[in-house]
């Protein structure tokens, strides 16, 4: 993410295949100085060449933004809706940072705006003012390529739906976003699906369809797969919304686990089981981010 590091890895990369910044450029179609200033972290390549430079490199768009996302910060946020009748403002003026190895819970009513701006988090969506920086870089105006590499292997996702293939296994589930995203050799695919399937406990499941599956047996295949690409944040919108107590408490001591391994786990619940295991709670109220408590 850092373009200091990009930068490097270029450079790295470049010469590993003894290729000259003159040649590579050539390759890019750009000037020999445009290529410099890359490998100086001065600029970043262009998204819409960013694909072509990869394959030129041999290295794929994940490895090039691996990096480590140690915080998330919005400052003065807003995401307004003007619908025919009304504006809404959905998220207004929040400014938090979240950092990794951190449980956030975020709760509020519903209609106060956690979804937006989980939303915003997850760059699925983007604020209409105000800033969002990951790890101290201002996001707020990369394209949707860049974006999307970011979220694919930065960022995962669990929805109170659990958004399961019903055509897939549980294993092929949990490998759909290797395939998205390439981070993880073809060769290793697999074995790495049935590890997390094992971490989230469900290693005996690993060839059911999810109709197979009860609700919290599907939300744990949902967490291994969010887990896939071995991202640094993990977002989760109800997570346990459908889900009874016993299985809640499952969910959340797996999420918490998580968070102890260094990643930025943010969740957003009704529940006040979650009270337990958070180490920050927020709340939205009316598009407000507050926070409750510091512990
Ligand atoms: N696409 C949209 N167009 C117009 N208004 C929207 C849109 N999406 C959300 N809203 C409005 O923004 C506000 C916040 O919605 P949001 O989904 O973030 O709430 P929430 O806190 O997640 O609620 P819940 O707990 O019910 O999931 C609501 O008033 C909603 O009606
Ligand atoms: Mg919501």
């Amino acid at each position: 993410m850092n373009q200091e590091k990009i930068g490097n890895f270029i450079s790295e990369n470049r010469k590993k295949l003894n290729m000259t910044q003159e040649e590579l450029a050539e390759k890019m179609n750009v000037s020999k100085n445009a290529v410099s200033k890359w490998e100086r972290g001065l600029n970043l390549p262009d998204a819409s060449i960013m694909e072509d430079l990869c394959k030129i490199l041999n290295i794929t768009l994940n490895e090039l933004f691996k990096g480590e996302y140690k915080n998330l910060e919005i400052k003065n946020l807003y995401k307004v809706y003007q619908t025919k009748t009304e504006k809404i403002i959905a998220v207004d003026n929040a400014t938090y940072k979240f950092e990794s190895g951190c449980f956030y819970a975020i709760m509020g009513h519903s209609g106060s705006g956690k979804s937006t701006l989980l939303n915003i988090l997850g760059t699925l969506d983007k604020q209409t003012s105000g800033e969002y920086l990951i790890n101290g870089e201002n996001i707020s105006n990369y394209d949707d390529v860049v974006l999307s590499a970011i979220r694919m292997r930065g960022i995962g996702f669990i929805f109170q739906n659990y958004s399961l293939d019903p055509n897939l296994k549980s294993f092929e589930n949990v490998m759909l976003p290797m395939y998205i995203n390439n981070a993880i050799k073809k060769e290793n695919r697999k074995t790495r699906a049935i590890k997390l399937l094992e971490y989230v406990n469900m290693g005996d499941r690993i060839n059911h369809y999810p109709k197979e599956l009860s609700g919290g047996e599907q939300q744990r295949v949902a967490i291994a797969r969010a887990l896939a690409n071995d991202p640094r944040v993990i977002i989760a919108d109800e997570p346990t919304g459908n889900l009874d107590e016993k299985n809640e408490e499952i969910i959340f001591s797996i999420l918490k686990k998580l968070s102890q391994m260094d990643k930025c786990v943010i969740v957003v619940s009704h529940n006040e089981n979650i009270l337990k295991y958070a180490d920050k709670v927020l709340y939205m109220k009316n598009g407000k981010l507050g926070v409750y408590s510091e512990e």
